[in-house]
């Protein structure tokens, strides 16, 4: 059945026809069921979970794990337990490199990196470069935007013993064939993690199938409150993972002078924990389920294909990455001429549109790009037509309202 979109954007408070929120690859807005989630947690089962052993705080616990194994079906993992709940995807790709990583990978060793990540998948392995004595490798994007799968089965060679790299770009909408890299990463004996933050909210994710070693992703792009995210890894990689954080709930016996830990997925999420974040994230999960995740990437994908060619007819405009829509997965960026991208937001939001200017936490792409700094739209299901029409007229008016006469 397809979306209803009028239906839809009824669920979330913040989406009117007055706004034309353009900027999901950000964040998301939260559907009506999501907020209710976090305040019914708190109405009806708020203890500190795991720890008492009365029936609220069993409740709380119960709120906990069962959103636990929801997200664990979402992206059909094996089992609950290859679950770890995070602030976010930054903090689950800096538990990886701060555990897995920092234990396992020495001198000579390469960490191999697309031009492509943002800062969050970039920054944690420049720190483990530096301090254990491996290199840092990076696959380039081609003029596509897109990394193929021979650049990257040259890109691994026997010294790469761990690769991270983004499912879906932030900054261009191109998705990489992860299935495809991570049996390359797997022939040649390296770990692969993918950062799915803009893929997951868009498409169906799932690790199985994929066969990563890791994935992360952030709660808040996909509807879900802030503050929550998860990190799935391959039970046998968790077991052999030391902990990240040390503190409440993660230990197994404490003496005075060390301590053993407990099993995963508890060993990586010391002190108390985000159970409404949870609760939210469970909830998001039901609603997008009762949607589809295959009606949404069909609308989002209609969408981004009206939006790209009604763009590309701009004068002055130049959409970065790949020439052909199908590749941008609900995310345009672009530069006009003689105009800078904060400028250009600014205007935008004058006409009630939103959209992020600046450099999306890729710096180094950017360069590879050979700009400073670009405006992005990004789309979620729940934009309409209207909205992708408005979006492209404010960007047409933007150089006669810098005073360029065409
Ligand atoms: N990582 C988010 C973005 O791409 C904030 O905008």
């Amino acid at each position: 059945m397809s979306i209803d979109v009028n239906a839809i954007r009824k669920d979330f408070p913040l989406i009117n026809d007055e706004v034309a929120y353009l900027d999901n690859a950000a964040t998301t807005q939260k559907p009506e069921c999501v907020i209710n989630a976090i305040a019914d947690y708190y109405r009806t089962s708020n203890a500190n979970p795991m720890r008492g052993l009365y029936k609220l705080s069993v409740a709380a616990t119960d709120a906990y794990e069962n959103a636990r194994a929801k997200v664990a079906s979402f992206i059909n993992a094996k089992d609950p337990s290859e679950i770890i709940f995070t602030r976010n995807a930054t903090e689950s790709i800096n538990l990886v490199a701060e555990t897995y990583a920092k234990a396992s990978l020495k001198q000579g060793d390469t960490i191999l990196i697309s031009i492509a990540e943002h800062h969050s998948n970039l920054l944690p392995w420049q720190k483990i470069c530096a301090e254990n004595g491996c290199k840092l490798k990076y696959i380039d994007t081609d003029d596509q935007g897109k990394i193929t799968i021979e650049a990257f089965k040259e890109a691994v060679t026997p010294d790469v013993k761990f690769i991270s790299i983004t499912h879906v770009s932030n900054v261009l909408g191109t998705k990489n064939p992860v299935k495809e890299f991570a049996k390359i990463a797997h022939d040649n004996g390296a770990v692969i993690l993918v950062d799915a933050s803009q893929s997951v909210p868009h498409i169906k994710v799932n690790v199985s199938d994929i066969d990563c070693d890791f994935l992360v992703f952030s709660g808040h792009k996909i509807y879900a409150p802030m503050g929550i995210g998860a990190l799935y890894g391959k039970k046998e990689l968790l077991e052999s993972m030391p902990p990240f954080l040390r503190g409440g709930e993660m230990i197994d016996y404490v003496t005075r002078d060390s301590a053993t830990f407990t099993e995963v997925p508890h060993k990586f999420e010391a002190g108390t924990v985000n159970v409404e974040g949870a609760a939210g994230l469970a909830a998001t999960i039901d609603y997008v389920n009762a949607i589809g995740m295959d009606e949404i990437a069909k609308r989002e994908d209609m969408l981004t294909d009206i939006a790209f060619r009604k763009l590309s007819e701009v004068p002055h405009v130049k959409i970065l990455g790949s020439s052909e829509a199908s590749d941008h997965h609900g995310i345009l960026t672009f530069v006009i001429e003689g105009v800078h991208p904060h400028d250009i937001a600014y205007i935008m939001d004058s006409d009630n549109v939103c959209v992020r200017a600046g450099h999306h936490c890729a710096q180094p792409l950017m360069k590879h790009l050979g700009v400073m700094s670009t405006t992005r739209a990004s789309i979620s299901f729940y934009n309409t037509e209207d909205e992708i029409e408005r979006f492209v007229r404010s960007v047409a008016g933007i150089r006669s309202k810098m005073g360029y006469a065409e």
